[in-house]
């Protein structure tokens, strides 16, 4: 069971006297004075940059970073050599299309993927089918926009060369089986991209079990800073990858010839100054999120989840798009007002959640409509927050949100 109380005072911006209710930690989550300190004491205790020095504060600061990627590396059960500190998800999963399904693609060959994926999951590989002129395949998904073994085994054949999945998807919130459809990817000779961006900071993520050749995930939505992020990758392949970037950092040598002999993974793929406050702040968020326990998460945000839509089930005026969800992500909208004008309103009354396409444009082919509200919640959400944000649902009415703009 989470102490909600107690890990809400380990939030500054839940202890202003502005009442605020945040129920947007799937856009990015709120941050932990643990995170934060550890941010600060990078700048006002030991600033340096990594791995470039030999006085003693640069040599702190490249300790502690190393210590991170170990740190990371035991959170998703893999060896600290197959974790790339990236930007971001997007960085993540652009460097995977481009360095890696560029080089194994042919012509002719099929990337297999869904309809809701997250823009950042999807269009690099668009870029890398055309460039090549691999065909882009679809699973056909259930009526509730789940991925199901039987119509993913269908979708399946000997063509698929690469499937690009979410774990769990940022406008549904279902989550996909991972270890099973990397178990019938590989048994077609393909290779499994995860986008674990919506996964990683709501439940135990085990990366060796789940056997995916690739996983991609950001700091910010897991309590951590922005600008960091993280891709795993099987060592056979990141050994076998180029990087996407070269300069500083991640070359052994180089002569005037342009011979490069690069360093090995990881650190080849992480040229230039990385954000270092970053790693350091994602290394101290992992710490507290093992502290709380995945578990724990997991069933307050399932719990959480489960209250959110027995309350709105009572209302008259909302729609709901994932009523069997389990997650801490529920899509809704009020009836015939535009889910940006409630977002507004909702935004009036302190509450602040997302509206519109969050970045999966195809998805409207699933769930018949363009835009939606979306809640998604996260350790420091209260059934309190979920009575208010009822409340003010169940009064809103299109008069109101003009008032509000006039
Ligand atoms: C499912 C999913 N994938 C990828 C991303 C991109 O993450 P980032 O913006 O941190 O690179 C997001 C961000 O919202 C997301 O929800």
């Amino acid at each position: 069971m989470l102490d909600v109380t107690k890990i809400r005072k380990d939030f500054p911006i839940l202890n202003k006297d502005d009442g605020l209710i945040y129920l947007d930690s799937a856009a990015t989550s709120l941050k932990p004075k643990k995170v934060i300190d550890a941010v600060l004491a990078y700048y006002q205790d030991y600033t340096a940059n990594i791995h470039r020095g030999d006085y003693r504060l640069s040599l702190m600061a490249s300790e502690l970073y190393d210590k991170a990627r170990e740190n990371v590396a035991d959170f998703v059960n893999v060896s600290a050599t197959e974790i790339i500190f990236t930007s971001g998800s997007t960085a993540s999963l652009n460097q995977v299309a481009y360095q890696f399904g560029l080089d194994i693609l042919q012509a002719g060959d099929v990337i297999l993927t869904t309809e809701t994926e997250h823009a950042s999951s999807i269009l690099p590989w668009y870029q890398v089918a055309k460039k090549i002129n691999a065909k882009i395949e679809y699973v056909p998904l259930n009526n509730e926009g789940l991925i199901t073994i039987e119509n993913f085994t269908k979708a399946m054949h000997d063509q698929v060369k690469i499937v690009v999945t979410t774990h769990v998807s940022n406008v549904l919130g279902h989550v996909n089986p991972i270890k099973e459809l990397a178990r019938i990817t590989h048994d077609h000779d393909g290779y499994i991209v995860v986008d674990g961006a919506q996964a990683i900071p709501h439940m135990l993520i085990d990366l060796k079990d789940l056997d995916v050749d690739f996983y991609a995930f950001s700091g910010h939505k897991m309590l951590a800073p922005t600008g960091v992020g993280v891709l795993y990758g099987k060592r056979c392949w990141l050994d076998k990858m180029l990087p996407l970037f070269y300069g500083g950092g991640s070359n052994a040598r180089f002569d005037k010839q342009g011979n490069i002999t690069l360093k090995n993974t990881p650190e080849k793929f992480e040229a230039g100054t990385p954000s270092i406050e970053g790693v350091l702040g994602l290394s101290a968020a992992i710490d507290y999120l093992r502290d709380i326990g995945m578990d724990n998460v997991l069933m307050h945000e399932e719990e959480l989840s489960k209250y959110l839509l027995t309350k709105l089930h009572e209302l008259n005026n909302v729609i709901i798009y994932n009523p069997s969800v389990k997650s801490g992500i529920i899509a809704l909208n009020v009836k015939n007002i535009f889910s940006q004008d409630v977002a507004a309103y909702l935004d009036h009354h302190h509450i602040a959640v997302r509206s519109g396409n969050h970045c999966a444009k195809i998805l409207n082919n699933v769930i018949q409509v363009t835009d939606t509200i979306r809640c998604s919640l996260y350790i420091y959400n209260t059934k309190e927050d979920i009575d208010e944000f009822i409340r003010v649902l169940k009064d809103v009415t299109l008069e109101k949100c003009i008032d509000l703009i006039i």
